[in-house]
């Protein structure tokens, strides 16, 4: 198991044959202010609860709020299990709305004004994959690497939908339902409108569009507004799509026998203003004063934080890396860290586990995540000193953190969002993770 890094470094994918010209066009919004960031993520979150919560409509009785949480620790497989849900057991089929096109794919012909603060064009191609990054490409089969953005989870799951197996052109007998709304991308160039007529327009559509299909009807109890049983957060799609379970076990054996060199990394920036995010000075302040830590900060205009590229090293050559709340609780550098096998770290209880039950491990967080209380790293309020970060990773004995680390890189395949091509690819990925889970919690219910 142990890799020379000498080998390493001439066998890893990204230090030859460097090629920036496409990555340079990907200065992500938070250079910007930061009230208006925080509000477009807010914006862009929602809809991936939308697209779920469309799913789940037809499902949902009141009468099944019981114990939702499915023990997603026992449902962790291993990537040579191939899943239920792909070849479509117990009946399961998924109706996709046959929508007028300016609720999705309409949107995409003004792709420069999508977003406020962002030329989105180069980022819905590819079906929302972005733009391929020709230096991981192997060889000249389609490549699996794309500049994916943070906020295009949406154009990817449809896209895997169109393609799903699952999918019924029968909307009387099919048990799942997915309304191919772009809501965030909708939202991105609008939010701003001072005309909340205007602002709202599409949405308002929707909900008519919806109401007047009697399959939608079916169905009288729904209650989106539930947000512990009702509304899922799905995973911010990262930079890999693979096409098949071999380009995934290749890239996570490739993960495991990294060397990682350095104990900690942090990647980003200081946030001026938002409270949840103070706790990034410290991280910062301590990242820098250690020796065993990489930092890799993010200031004003393009740098190597925003070149997917460069986090995937830092990433790849670390045990843990830290993930402080932002603009947001959530991260999309949570996913991208799971995707380089490194352990995340922590601050909150929102950044991952009380978002994405269906995604992570339920119960021990500690089998695959290190969390640090924000308040230990203050001083006052009844703390004598601030916590080391090192020092507490320093702590954690060696074989627990290589056990951390095979959870951590098993959790990859159910984070990853599979190229939309692919059909059958012998692992089950984020969008067959929530199919499974919504076709269970429909089975519970038994309508
Ligand atoms: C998927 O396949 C279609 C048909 O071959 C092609 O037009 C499209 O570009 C492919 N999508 C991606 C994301 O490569
Ligand atoms: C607001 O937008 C609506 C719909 O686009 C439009 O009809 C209305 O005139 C606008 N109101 C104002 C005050 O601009
Ligand atoms: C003080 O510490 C407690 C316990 O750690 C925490 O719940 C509380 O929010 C802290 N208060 C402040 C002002 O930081």
């Amino acid at each position: 198991m142990v890799v020379k890094k000498q080998s390493l470094s001439s066998s890893s994918p990204w230090t030859e044959k460097r090629k920036y010209s496409k990555i340079k066009e990907i200065h992500y919004s938070f250079l910007k202010p930061q009230l208006r960031y925080a509000l477009l993520i807010c914006v862009s979150l929602s809809v991936w609860f939308v697209i779920l919560r469309c799913f789940l409509l037809s499902s949902f009785s009141s009468s099944a709020n019981s114990n939702k949480k499915l023990n997603v620790a026992e449902k962790v497989k291993t990537i040579s299990e191939s899943s239920a849900i792909s070849r479509c057991e117990g009946g399961m089929s998924v109706y996709l709305y046959d929508m007028p096109a300016e609720f999705n794919k309409g949107l995409l012909k003004d792709c420069s004004h999508l977003n406020t603060y962002t030329d989105m064009c180069p980022h819905v191609a590819n079906s929302g994959l972005g733009q391929p990054l020709s230096y991981m490409v192997a060889s000249a089969v389609a490549t699996t690497w794309f500049a994916t953005h943070q906020f295009i989870a949406e154009m990817i799951f449809h896209a895997r939908m169109e393609n799903h197996p699952c999918r019924t052109f029968d909307p009387i007998n099919a048990k799942l339902f997915y309304v191919p709304f772009y809501g965030g991308l909708d939202a991105s160039g609008k939010f701003h409108s001072a005309n909340l007529t205007e602002r709202d327009e599409l949405a308002v559509r929707l909900a008519d569009y919806l109401r007047s299909k009697p399959w939608w009807e079916r169905h009288h109890e729904r209650n989106p507004w539930d947000l512990v049983h009702n509304q899922h957060g799905i995973p911010y799609p990262s930079y890999f799509h693979p096409y098949t379970s071999h380009q995934m076990m290749t890239w996570q054996n490739r993960m495991r026998q990294s060397s990682r060199p350095h104990l900690f990394s942090f990647i980003g920036g200081p946030r001026k203003g938002v409270e949840k995010a103070a706790v990034r000075d410290e991280l910062i302040k301590q990242c820098s004063e250690s020796g065993r830590c990489n930092l890799l900060r993010c200031g004003k205009g393009p740098s190597k934080c925003h070149d997917p590229i460069e986090v995937l090293k830092v990433m790849s050559r670390s045990q843990f890396c830290l993930q402080a709340p932002g603009d947001s609780f959530t991260r999309r550098s949570t996913f991208d860290s799971v995707l380089a096998g490194c352990i995340p770290v922590f601050f909150s209880p929102h950044t991952v586990y009380t978002q994405y039950e269906w995604f992570f491990p339920a119960g021990d967080v500690s089998a695959y995540s290190v969390y640090i209380d924000e308040n230990v790293l203050k001083m006052g309020n009844g703390t004598e000193r601030v916590v080391s970060i090192e020092e507490e990773l320093l702590k954690i004995e060696r074989e627990k953190v290589e056990r951390m680390r095979r959870t951590v890189i098993n959790l990859m395949p159910r984070l990853t969002y599979a190229h939309p091509n692919a059909t059958d690819f012998g692992f089950q990925d984020a969008v067959d993770v929530a199919l499974e889970a919504l076709w269970a919690k429909r089975l519970k219910v038994n309508i």
